[in-house]
């Protein structure tokens, strides 16, 4: 593996990184309650990141701009690492990358679905009060707080 670089998402690179999320994910993404919150959202480009082996895509984060409760919030996913690479710290890097982008943009916090023992690494902690728009295993929703005055994101998650 060569050394891997990071920049932000550019608007030519959707088609490289949906054939990777389709590839890591499969068709039934789709059916996700964190599909809800994407369908007819866009991704913040700027807060997302890709991982570059090379001219290869190596790797990307999405970040969309949601609500929970009355308050937006970031919500992070897919993430996805080409898996030839994986298990270097790619992924880890590419959630720090974003989340550094977002406190710099002045966001509090970001919350996800996904595995908890995974996104624990990087700082993520149980959002027991957001409400999913779907059927969600509760444990696997979960927050970063970006500053320290941020307060746990509590109600229901809609674009
Ligand atoms: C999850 C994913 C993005 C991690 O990318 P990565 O570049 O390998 O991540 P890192 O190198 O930062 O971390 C790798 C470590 O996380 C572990 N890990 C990977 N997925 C995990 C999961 N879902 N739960 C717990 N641990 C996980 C790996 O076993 C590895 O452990 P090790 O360091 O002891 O070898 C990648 O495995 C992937 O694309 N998976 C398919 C898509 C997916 O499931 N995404 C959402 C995950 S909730």
């Amino acid at each position: 593996m060569t050394q891997i670089t990071y920049r932000p998402e550019a608007p030519g690179d959707a088609p490289l990184i949906d054939d990777l999320i389709e590839r890591a994910f499969g068709p039934g993404r789709y059916a996700k309650a964190a599909e809800r919150l994407r369908e007819g959202n866009r991704p913040m480009l700027a807060l997302s990141f890709t991982a570059w082996d090379g001219a290869v895509l190596a790797g990307a984060v999405r970040l969309w701009t949601v609500h929970v409760g009355d308050r937006p919030i970031l919500f992070l996913g897919p993430i996805a690492v080409e898996p030839g690479v994986r298990s270097h710290g790619v992924g880890q890097r590419l959630v720090e990358r974003a989340c550094e982008a977002a406190a710099q943009a002045g966001w509090r916090s970001i919350f996800l679905v996904g595995d908890a023992p995974y996104f624990g690494r990087v700082g993520f902690v149980p959002a027991p009060d957001v409400v999913m728009p779907g059927p969600v295993d509760q444990r696997r929703v979960l927050w970063r707080p970006l500053t320290a005055e941020a307060t746990p994101p509590a109600g229901l998650a809609r674009v």
